[in-house]
């Protein structure tokens, strides 16, 4: 990755590093797909995965600036996807699923001014 890569939201995947959210600055608050669970889910069985984009820090929601959609994966596999409406939808999506094998889950959330942001959870 170059440095003017680095500088440009929309190229790539951007991902915050801090560990927690006290530590991201308020882009990363705004944009981080944040993953919770119901209970703990095993091989086979079925579950729930909520995403929220601006749990922690509320993301607009405007016509020109919105979160435009929320993918789900098992590790590189494509589990979900939802689709949002500027100022008509809140950018969260409950997923019920089932996997076979319980690799990470990975969110994906695009914003339509500052590109897609990844979180991880493991499993
Ligand atoms: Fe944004």
């Amino acid at each position: 990755m170059t440095d003017k890569c680095k500088e440009d939201l929309f190229c790539g995947i951007n991902s915050s590093g801090a560990p927690n959210p006290e530590e991201m600055n308020d882009l990363e608050k705004k944009h981080t797909p944040v993953i919770e669970l119901s209970g703990s889910p095993k091989e086979g069985e079925t579950f729930e995965v909520s995403i929220e984009v601006g749990k922690y820090l509320k993301h607009p929601n405007e016509h020109t600036h919105f979160i435009q959609w929320i993918e789900l994966y098992s590790g590189d596999t494509f589990v979900g996807r939802v689709d949002f409406s500027s100022e008509r939808s809140e950018p969260k999506a409950i997923f019920t699923i089932k996997l076979d094998h319980m690799h990470p889950l990975r969110a994906l959330g695009h914003c339509n001014m500052h590109g897609t942001w990844e979180s991880k959870k493991e499993m």
